[in-house]
């Protein structure tokens, strides 16, 4: 009732009001015939809509099974994981709590006050890197750090191992669940906590109902929302696809001096850039941002229009002298209260699916690269050992160009609009080239014996 009445005050505003005043000022005789019922509710591209579909089933790795799954949430709720038997991944990862913690900055072991705000874990399936900087590549990777970490949970892993091999009945679940390895160990462990991960997957919202074609299931002030959203606000440039995130690093512009991705990579045109988060379920993840310093949705639309820091280092993506009506602010945050469940959320079940190793299908023989839009064009190519790849940055974004490879480990450092790099592949065999700002950008390289 409330949301009701709520609507019909913001309906007054967004349409009734200015529909009033036009029809004042023109003739009777112009205007007769058109009456409000008949005026169409604002629409949206196809095409836009198309980017925002749900995908109907979840990247896995291969070996991600339910048996996995079960164990990885009991060590999720595990306090052994810890130094001092206090803390379990959800003590800050809270299910309640979109798997968040509802705090700007939570305290580790012994009550130490975290460094950065605790992400949630939605949709990490999709993830390509991991932490607000990217530190980690994978989620297998990652579910050691909060483990060994001294602020975090405090514990040595050789101790935590220990602990679960002691219980018996562990360790029968590890055996279980690895019959081919069937050990309590970091390995096994770490692959467990991050098949349960993967399966934590946002519910579907009235958001995605509207998307797959039911076009009552948003208010007029959302929809009109959700234009601002991939329209004048020029949010979409970032937060993009159906997680809303391009799992890009930006600087958007917060006080502070965390480098953020800048350090992780050692390259000083990234500082102060974190990764897009999604924004989805985030009406129950406040308070926002890396370092939790922004407390409702309000603040973050504050932020974007007046709040930004000028800095050197600021992404290319960020609307400049971004400036909206109190309407329209009103209608950017309906819209982003649409992409949340209206009661705690739940994940959502999604069937995994395995990813096609890519093939030389599609390779194609060329030598110069463009990367255009954040995009590597084209994305497969062929070479022979010995001979250049030129990758052109013809962006209006800065890149790094990067092959993190045994075989050839290569940084083109800061890669401005306009440079040009070389890169040479000695040794036959297939590498992928990334950009470490922008690591959804993929290039698969494929070389040929000289
Ligand atoms: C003491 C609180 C705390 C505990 C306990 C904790 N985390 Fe976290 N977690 C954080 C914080 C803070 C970050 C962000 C750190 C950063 O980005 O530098 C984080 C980041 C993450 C991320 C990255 C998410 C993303 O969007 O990139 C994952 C995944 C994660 N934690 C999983 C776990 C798992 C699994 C455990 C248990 C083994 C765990 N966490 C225990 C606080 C915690
Ligand atoms: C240049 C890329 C970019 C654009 C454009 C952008 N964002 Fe963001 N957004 C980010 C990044 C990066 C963060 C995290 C920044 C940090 O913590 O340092 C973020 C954080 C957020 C958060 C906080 C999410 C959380 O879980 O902490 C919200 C909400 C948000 N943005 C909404 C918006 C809206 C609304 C717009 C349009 C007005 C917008 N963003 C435009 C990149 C962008």
């Amino acid at each position: 009732m409330r949301a009701g009445s709520r609507f019909g005050a913001a309906f007054d505003r967004a349409v009734r009001r200015p529909w009033r005043a036009a029809a004042g000022a023109c003739a009777v005789v112009l205007c007769a015939g058109l009456s409000l019922a008949e005026a169409p509710p604002p629409s949206v591209p196809a095409d836009v809509l198309a980017a925002f579909a749900r995908p109907a089933r979840r990247p896995s790795a291969e070996d991600d099974d339910a048996r996995q799954v079960a164990l990885g949430q009991a060590l999720f709720f595990d306090t052994r994981l810890s130094g001092d038997g206090s803390l379990a991944c959800a003590s800050c990862h809270d299910p309640q709590l979109g798997f968040a913690d509802g705090v700007p900055l939570g305290r580790g072991i012994a009550g130490s006050r975290l460094p950065r705000h605790t992400p949630a874990l939605w949709n990490l399936a999709w993830g390509r890197t991991f932490f607000w900087d990217g530190r980690a590549t994978s989620l297998e990777s990652q579910s050691t750090g909060p483990i060994e970490s001294p602020v975090e949970m405090g514990a040595k892993l050789e101790d935590v191992v220990a602990r679960l091999s002691d219980d018996s009945a562990m360790h029968a679940a590890f055996a279980e669940t690895f019959p081919e390895r069937p050990v309590v160990d970091g390995l096994n462990l770490s692959r467990a906590l991050a098949a349960f991960e993967r399966t934590l997957v946002s519910p579907e919202t009235r958001f995605d109902r509207f998307v797959a074609g039911e076009r009552d299931a948003l208010k007029a002030d959302e929809i009109a929302g959700f234009r601002l959203f991939t329209g004048k606000a020029g949010c979409v440039a970032c937060h993009s696809g159906w997680r809303f995130t391009d799992e890009a690093f930006h600087d958007i512009g917060l006080p502070g001096d965390d480098r953020g991705r800048g350090a992780a990579l050692g390259l000083a045109a990234a500082d102060h850039a974190f990764k897009t988060p999604s924004l989805r379920e985030i009406a129950w993840t406040a308070p926002y941002m890396h370092d939790g310093a922004l407390a409702t949705l309000e603040d973050v639309v504050a932020h974007y229009e007046r709040g930004i820091v000028d800095r050197p280092t600021l992404s290319a993506d960020l609307p400049k002298g971004l400036s909206l009506s109190e309407e329209e602010r009103g209608q950017l945050i309906a819209f982003l209260g649409t992409l949340s469940s209206e009661d705690p959320p739940r994940p959502a079940s999604l069937p995994p699916h395995v990813e096609a190793a890519p093939g030389s299908v599609g390779a194609v023989s060329v030598s110069t690269i463009g990367q255009a839009g954040k995009r590597f064009a084209p994305d497969h190519v062929r070479i022979r050992a010995g001979e250049g790849l030129t990758v052109v940055n013809d962006d209006t974004r800065t890149h790094n160009v990067r092959v993190d490879d045994p075989r050839l480990a290569y940084s083109s450092g800061a890669q401005e609009p306009g440079d040009k790099v070389v890169l040479s592949f000695e040794e036959p065999g297939q590498f992928l080239v990334t950009c470490g700002i922008h690591p959804e950008m993929r290039l698969t390289v494929e070389v040929a014996p000289k």
